[in-house]
């Protein structure tokens, strides 16, 4: 994916996409962003911080942290807060996101429910799962959410047409 200044380079196997930080914008700094978004985190519970930083289509950054509750169901992960965020601000269309947590030995892995709300808004946009020290892995929607259920199906043909009323 081109993102101005930084070029990622996809190879046959997901070790071959695994890419070191360098403190320079594009992608660096789009995982800068979700590392910063990951001090905001609130979890007394769980005391696992993520963070998300949302690119949209016109460059436009939202970031996101996760925010539990004492009525520990009520919580919301880091990614689906940004997309939230964009999404009541007027985005729809988004080209990427990245994902930070605290996990040292391994890129985050945004749980089903974020990969189905990502989903929503495309399966061919980018996630890069990063490490504290900035290196990721890039997926796309599709690799993370294979097969999947969205908006489109809701279209289609059905054996028969349920009335109003239903
Ligand atoms: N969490 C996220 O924010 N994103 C994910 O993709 C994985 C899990 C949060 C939810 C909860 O606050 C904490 O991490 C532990 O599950």
């Amino acid at each position: 994916m081109d993102m101005g200044d930084t070029q990622i380079i996809v190879g046959e196997d997901t070790a071959a996409r695994i890419l070191p930080y360098s403190p320079q914008e594009g992608i660096n700094g789009l995982i800068r962003k979700s590392l910063e978004a990951k001090e905001f985190a609130y979890c007394p519970y769980s005391k696992f911080r993520v963070g998300a930083a949302l690119l949209a289509h016109n460059g436009t950054i939202f970031t996101g942290c996760n925010v539990e509750n004492a009525c520990y169901n009520l919580g919301v992960c880091a990614e689906r807060n940004a997309i939230s965020k964009a999404v009541s601000e007027g985005y729809r269309t988004f080209k990427a996101i990245a994902i930070a947590s605290d996990l040292n030995e391994q890129f985050i892995s945004p749980c089903g429910g974020c990969r189905q709300f990502m989903r929503e808004f495309g399966t061919h946009w980018e996630v890069f799962l990063s490490k504290p020290d900035g290196s990721y892995v890039e997926m796309t929607v599709d690799e993370l959410l294979p097969v999947s259920f969205g908006p489109e199906d809701l279209k289609k043909k059905k054996v028969f047409t349920i009335q109003n009323g239903y």
